[in-house]
């Protein structure tokens, strides 16, 4: 069968990589969590001491820190994806609010935009791909065959990230998690390169009030492909 190139965008935390994942391993793609690269780099940039002032950042010195990082992945239990930096396992330490407070920052710097996306590109070269963040659409494969934007309605968006950090036993309240979204949303959307926003042909998936399946059903049909 054919192999094409699907691109999930979106707000943060809509589900975008649960529906990305659901639709790789089903489909027998390959899988790429964007999102994890950012907050990869954005480790590395923490560890190299340079984000302990959001308000002055140095971009080139993040920037050749970020180069010489190296962001990979590897097969986890059942048969999830484990982001690691320098190969070490780092998919527990990114999901954090440390670095969710400080990832949007390091992903508006143009030279680590450039560096990652031509990663992306590489990854996802041979088709048969489902790769999900921001600008994938866009930026990375604006020839996708299918492009996905999700959104939700926000306090649907923080309630479902506000239980998950909860399950994974972060001490983190609502309002802060709300805030965390908003902020991202806002930066993200506003940066110069590689925003968030809507590719023109991208089919649009407010998945508010609709269940997993549904979105499954919903982007199998929009891929035209039947399994
Ligand atoms: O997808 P996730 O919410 O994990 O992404 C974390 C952050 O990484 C986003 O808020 C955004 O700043 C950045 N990102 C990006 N471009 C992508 C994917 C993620 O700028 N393609």
């Amino acid at each position: 069968s054919v192999s094409i190139t699907i691109a999930i965008d979106g707000h943060s935390s809509t589900g975008k990589s649960t529906l990305a994942k659901r639709l790789a391993s089903s489909l027998s793609y390959l899988y790429v969590d964007t999102g994890a690269m950012y907050r990869c780099a954005t480790l590395c940039a923490l560890n190299a001491q340079l984000l302990t002032d959001l308000n002055h950042l140095d971009s080139d010195a993040i920037a050749e820190a970020v180069r010489n990082c190296e962001i990979g992945f590897v097969r986890g239990e059942n048969g999830s994806n484990r982001a690691t930096l320098n190969g070490v396992d780092v998919e527990d330490e990114i999901r954090t609010m440390g670095v969710s407070s400080k990832v949007s920052y390091v992903s508006a710097i143009p030279a680590v935009r450039a560096n990652l996306v031509e990663q992306q590109q590489k990854m996802g070269q041979a088709g048969g791909v489902v790769m999900d963040g921001r600008d994938i659409g866009t930026v990375v494969f604006p020839n996708a065959e299918l492009k996905i934007f999700m959104t939700a309605r926000s306090e649907v968006r923080a309630q479902r990230r506000y239980e998950e950090l909860l399950a994974k036993g972060e001490e983190v309240s609502f309002a802060e998690v709300a805030e965390n979204l908003q902020e991202r949303d806002v930066i993200d959307s506003n940066r110069e390169v590689g925003p968030l926003v809507a590719a023109d042909d991208a089919r649009l998936l407010d998945n508010s009030d609709i269940t997993l399946d549904e979105q499954f059903k919903i982007a199998l049909s929009w891929a035209h492909i039947e399994i």
